[in-house]
């Protein structure tokens, strides 16, 4: 193992043609990663067609089990259903995955990180490491700062998710429906429940029985594994919004100890990766647009609730880099410098 850190490695993307896969690649290359050879991989669709890598137009392969032969290190950025195939298959072939799917992350032998808030809990991995929802990683990032200084209790959060959260689909959809619009044409639902151009949706994902949705109960038992607080009272809503990237939401954080709205702007902005964006005076707070193509949680609009000793926060993230591409590439990086992978 200790010959490990310093070498460079061979890492495949799964899912390299995907929203999170094009940003994966960018983010690899941003951050001057260690690649020695990169594999792009997709399905059989994509077999073929080329993607850029450090200027170089790489060849795109099928995803298939043979395909991880002597590969280091392995990102999934594809579909659930495809990394509880695969994932077991590139591990089973020595090379560490860094998984982006929902798949995993409940797996008691798997860890799920945020480097920020739980990075120890990297070194128990058995070869599948996996990475939070991306409404759930801004989430903890706001959060823990908080926990640090004051405990937490319970949060109240509804999040404004921006259409990329469901990959190229979700973003042609809001483009198409636009366009539509403009000739008069009825706007037409599909991968979304209800038309998104000019309108919200709060339905992200599918309803389970008890009137959830599958995205909203992530919220809740990801960052009770994450922060490792089995208790924590977390009670949500998921809203879709016709924004192109950036998820947003706001929280009303319950903590143990009493906070000052300052005390917690200081709190904030002294967690790594955290920035604070919040004057009410000059109209000053973060938005969507403000985060998207950022690695930073922006957070804004801190206040004690009115009616509480509860405090009001807002934060956007965004989803593709934080949110995926940039939280498993530091998860990757924190595998190297600590000689896991
Ligand atoms: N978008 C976000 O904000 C976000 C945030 C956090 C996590 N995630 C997760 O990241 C993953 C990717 O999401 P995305 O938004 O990038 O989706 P996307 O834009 O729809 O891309 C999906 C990718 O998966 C590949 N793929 C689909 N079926 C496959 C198969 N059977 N075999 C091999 N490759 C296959 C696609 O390849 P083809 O091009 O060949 O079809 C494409 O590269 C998902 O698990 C998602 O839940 C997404």
């Amino acid at each position: 193992m200790s010959s490990r850190k310093g070498r460079d490695r061979v890492v495949a993307v799964v899912g390299a043609t995907g929203a999170v896969g094009e940003v994966l690649l960018g983010v690899l290359e941003e951050r001057s990663f260690p690649v020695k050879q990169l594999l792009p991989l997709a399905s059989e669709r994509s077999a073929g067609t080329t993607v850029t890598f450090r200027g170089k137009a790489l060849p795109v392969r099928e995803a298939e089990p043979g395909a991880f032969e002597g590969v280091d290190l392995v990102f999934f950025a594809a579909t659930g259903s495809l990394s509880k195939d695969l994932a077991p298959e590139a591990a089973k072939r020595g090379a560490v995955v860094v998984d982006k799917s929902g798949t995993w992350r409940l797996n008691d032998d798997v860890p799920l990180v945020v480097p920020e808030v739980n990075a120890d809990a990297l070194e128990k991995h058995k070869g599948i490491i996996s990475c939070p929802n991306c409404t759930t990683i801004g989430f903890v990032m706001a959060l823990e700062p908080i926990r640090r200084v004051a405990g937490v209790r319970s949060v109240v959060v509804t999040t404004l998710q921006a259409v990329s959260g469901a990959g190229r689909p979700g973003v042609d959809e809001l483009e198409e429906q636009i366009a539509a619009r403009a000739e008069g044409k009825a706007l037409v639902p599909k991968t979304f429940a209800a038309p998104i151009a000019y309108n919200v949706v709060p339905l992200c994902e599918k309803f389970r029985d008890d009137a959830y949705s599958t995205e909203e109960v992530k919220l809740l038992y990801e960052t009770r594994k994450i922060m490792d607080m089995p208790e924590l009272e977390v009670t949500m809503t998921c809203v879709r919004v016709p924004v192109p990237v950036g998820h947003a939401a706001t929280m009303l954080i319950e903590t143990e100890r009493p906070l000052e709205p300052e005390a917690a702007r200081k709190a904030l902005a002294a967690f790594p990766g955290v920035e604070v964006i919040d004057d009410p005076a000059s109209n000053r707070f973060p938005t969507p647009a403000d985060v998207a193509g950022r690695d930073e949680v922006l957070v804004g609009r801190v206040r004690r609730d009115l009616a509480s000793d509860r405090l009001w926060m807002w934060q956007v993230s965004d989803n593709l880099r934080k949110g995926a591409a940039t939280n498993a590439v530091q998860i990757a990086e924190t595998l190297v410098a600590r000689k896991l992978a």
